[in-house]
């Protein structure tokens, strides 16, 4: 009997997925990355990773929810009892992000009205760190800011509400109205952003190979761990939304799809921003390199500082940016959560209702230490550990398990090739088991000798400069946590009727 939830058309799960791929990852930290790495010559390491690690996992992980038709823990579980904790960690991953990724959309949120009046005035660096988020010393929790409450309420609500809806009635008719939606505001601010004064010199910056750079293997990590996030691979999102595909899909085509999407959307956001960057550096009289900045610079210090310069129509503009960071981030957040909802429907044979209400209640609950003044450091480490030790971390588990100890890339590959038009061969199987798992194993072994190195020894500074006692806390104790709870969650028993259901599901596969 079949009663897992269902898309209810081939786009409806295409569009989710590229929604859920599309986030604020393509828009604020593709464009940076990018132009430090290499700038034109950072393409040639994104698109390597892409091609072997990113459109082959995501096959991978399409297949593994079609095939196991489960949430992350119990696809893994079924694929091998053993592994149902990385389908945890994975999930707990997902929850350590959603609890940060809500307050960044909250802040959009929050300047897409203050662009009405361009309240941020002249000196945003000042407005964003003292007026707006009152930021506190590093490891201070301080007071909540209701500036930021306030809208991560809304987030929250909003995210929540639409998953209640369910699968087909929520996530999928969000996506249907927010992607589109999403993509022709960010075509008309593209389009402004080119037409500006000095948009080419930004583009001649950003486009300009440096390929000096191709040598170094920083420029790799940074290409793999763009390539990751954005993509939303290795976070248990693209075998929770795989899990409700008909019998009947495309596995392979879908991929792609998706894969090429996001990218197409990323290189848009890098043409865009690097045109708004040519701009106020030409209006400045500066380089483009004095302007460019990353992540929360780029969005809530720089982007301000050029709708203050637009020479019209600044407001809408204004709105129209932050706009697009809310409608990109929703739908990513939607997916994020979406990974410990269905998990917790499928341990503990619990009502969607109940497992949105827990899961994403707490989730929200946690978000709070977000939204007070101490917020924006616990969120900067948070980050910047989940990432490295949750998300790179498990795309490294998750080939080495699938491609070197259980041996499933052959299976899997025969379960793609039946129902998908594009055929794979030799190129999934060489980068599944050759090349992905040696670059990403290469770049763990760099991260933390980096960060051990950081820890333990006094004269090289932390991450960010932060302190020890602070980056054991807000930092390594998140990354490890997440694996530590998974580990719990997979150890905690099945209900009894899902057990029922494993058999049954075993037999039906036999
Ligand atoms: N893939 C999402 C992003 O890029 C999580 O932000």
């Amino acid at each position: 009997m079949e009663t897992r939830s269902q898309w209810g058309t081939r786009a409806g799960f295409i569009l989710a997925a590229v929604g859920s791929a599309i986030g604020l990852g393509n828009i604020w930290r593709f464009p940076t990355v990018a132009y430090e790495n290499g700038g034109g010559a950072f393409l040639i390491p994104y698109l390597f990773a892409l091609l072997t690690a990113g459109i082959p996992i995501l096959i991978l992980e399409f297949t593994m929810g079609h095939k196991y038709r489960g949430s992350a823990p119990l696809t893994y579980r079924r694929m091998n009892k053993k592994t149902e904790f990385i389908g945890w960690w994975a999930v707990l991953v997902a929850f350590v992000i959603s609890t940060y990724y809500s307050v960044i959309i909250a802040w959009a949120m929050s300047y897409s009205v203050f662009s009405f009046n361009l309240n941020w005035g002249s000196d945003t660096q000042t407005f964003l760190f003292q007026d707006y988020l009152k930021v506190a010393d590093a490891g201070e929790v301080g007071s909540f800011v209701p500036g930021v409450l306030i809208p991560l309420i809304l987030v929250w609500v909003l995210t929540l509400g639409i998953l209640f809806k369910g699968v087909k009635k929520g996530i999928e008719i969000a996506n249907r109205i927010f992607i589109p939606a999403l993509v022709i505001i960010f075509l008309i601010i593209v389009i402004r952003a080119i037409t500006l004064p000095g948009a080419i010199e930004g583009l001649e910056a950003f486009f300009t190979p440096d390929f000096s750079k191709i040598l170094d293997p920083d420029v790799w990590v940074a290409a793999y761990g763009q390539i990751f996030f954005s993509l939303s691979i290795a976070f248990a999102i693209m075998i929770t939304y795989s899990s409700y595909l008909p019998r009947k899909s495309d596995l392979t085509n879908n991929a792609f799809i998706t894969g090429f999407g996001n990218s197409s959307f990323e290189l848009l956001a890098g043409i865009g921003v690097f045109g708004v960057l040519g701009f106020m550096a030409v209006q400045s009289g500066v380089a483009v390199d004095q302007v460019v900045s990353d992540g929360v610079g780029l969005a809530f210090i720089v982007f301000p500082e050029i709708i203050n310069q637009f020479p019209g129509l600044n407001a809408l503009f204004g709105f129209l940016f932050f706009a697009s960071l809310v409608l990109a981030g929703l739908t990513s957040l939607m997916s994020i959560t979406e990974t410990y909802v269905a998990g917790l429907m499928d341990k503990f044979k619990i009502s969607r209702t109940k497992a949105v209400a827990f899961g994403g209640g707490l989730a929200a609950v946690i978000s709070l230490l977000f939204a007070t003044q101490g917020g924006l450091n616990f969120l900067d480490a948070a980050d910047y550990f989940i990432n490295q030790f949750g998300v790179a971390l498990l795309g490294l588990v998750e080939v080495v398990l699938i491609a070197w100890i259980l041996r499933e890339v052959k299976n899997l590959k025969e379960h793609a090739n039946e129902i998908s038009d594009i055929k794979l061969g030799a190129w999934w199987t060489v980068s599944l088991v050759g090349i992905t798992p040696i670059v990403l194993g290469y770049m763990m072994y760099g991260l933390l000798k980096q960060n051990l190195l950081r820890q333990f020894e006094t004269d090289t500074g932390n991450y960010s400069n932060y302190t020890d006692s602070f980056i054991l806390w807000g930092g390594w104790s998140v990354a490890i946590g997440a694996l530590v709870i998974g580990i719990l969650m997979a150890l905690t028993k099945w209900k009894k009727s899902s057990v029922v259901e494993e058999e049954t599901y075993k037999k039906e596969a036999q």
